[in-house]
């Protein structure tokens, strides 16, 4: 076994994923004492794959996660979810460390949004306020009067003055979806989730002829198109609640298809079907490529190695915190 300066050595000199393990480690018995040993906690999303889901201390969407973020009591934060995810929950916890178990686990949304363009586009419009969706970089944080997420952007949208203009980035999907919902006029980024855009209406369309009997349930991460069609709209955690407070028993569900393994646990006798993708794929469903590259033997040795860690500048983190602390603040 290597010491924690022998693997830091071999991350600089060989990359993180070359750490050699012994065969047949058993990664649950491995975890859960590294996790007593250090006082650590892990937080998932939902979007995890199911192994990393059942041996988290707390799966959440990303609103409930930044919250769990604030209130947690550890040494250690695991942060099994995408870069954006752990570098807010190490923003919210400057004197705590935050590990990601693939440091290059990050988010086409917030890929979509390059900081020195955004800049200049704000600057165009000083008298916006600027509302940005969490999936984003602390860079476009700090550019922010209020970050929200999937669940509380209606209402942190319609805490702000009617007459008062807004910009909403990244997410243009949200963005439109948030204009019809408020009656708001927004100036809108022209970013995306390649996720939620992944969804064929075509196939769709097929799919509801066949399952009649089904809701359709979307993220609003989705086209229009595809949310014109769903009975019910809501973050990750509002779909999971729609499900199981409906009466119904069959449901497609538009989002990435992580969500079926807590849907599915939450609603033993409920047939649940993943809305279809464009390109036949694996799973015929949608998978987030970068949530998937979290694994069991990644949390493992990121625990181990306390590696990859989070780390955020003091001055960026201060003013990447102002919009996210307004945002918990309204939640
Ligand atoms: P929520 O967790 O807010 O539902 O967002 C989903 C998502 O795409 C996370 O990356
Ligand atoms: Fe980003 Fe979309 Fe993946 Fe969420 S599902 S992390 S928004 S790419």
């Amino acid at each position: 076994m290597l010491s924690l300066e022998e693997a830091k050595k071999d991350i600089e000199n060989k990359g993180y994923l070359d750490i050699k393990l012994d065969s047949g480690i058993d990664y649950v018995k491995e975890i859960l004492q590294l996790k007593k040993d250090k006082n650590a906690v892990i937080l998932a999303h939902y979007y995890q794959e199911d192994a990393i889901q059942k041996i988290a201390d707390f799966v959440g969407d990303s609103l409930a996660l930044a919250q769990k973020a604030v209130s947690v009591d550890a040494d250690i934060i695991v942060f099994a979810g995408v870069h954006f995810m752990a570098e807010t929950a190490k923003i919210l916890n400057p004197n705590k460390k935050v590990v990601l178990p693939d440091l290059k686990a990050g988010c086409s949304l917030a890929d979509s949004c390059p900081p020195v363009e955004f800049a200049k586009f704000r600057a165009e419009h000083p008298d916006h306020v600027v509302v940005t969706y969490i999936n984003c970089s602390a860079e476009i944080k700090a550019l922010s009067d209020v970050v929200c997420t999937s669940s509380n952007a209606l209402k942190i949208i319609n805490s702000i003055p009617k007459d008062t203009p807004i910009i909403f980035a990244p997410d243009k999907n949200l963005g439109a979806y948030l204009i019809e919902e408020t009656g708001r006029d927004m100036l809108l980024w022209d970013g995306a989730c390649m996720v939620h855009e992944a969804f064929s209406m075509d196939k769709m369309i097929e799919l509801y002829k066949n399952n009649q009997d089904a809701d359709i349930i979307a993220h609003p991460e989705s086209e229009a198109h595809i949310l014109k069609m769903a009975k019910y709209v809501g973050s990750t955690a509002g779909l999971l609640n729609y499900v199981k407070n409906s009466d119904k028993n069959k449901f497609i569900v538009a989002t990435e298809a992580g969500i079926l393994y807590k849907m599915q646990l939450d609603n033993p006798g409920k047939e649940l079907i993943p809305a279809p993708a464009k390109d036949d794929n694996t799973c015929a469903c949608s998978e987030c490529f970068y949530m998937k590259m979290n694994t069991m033997k990644k949390l493992y040795l990121c625990m181990k190695h306390e590696l990859p860690e989070i780390i955020v500048g003091e001055e960026l983190r201060e003013k990447a915190l102002k919009p996210i602390a307004r945002m918990l603040e309204l939640s």
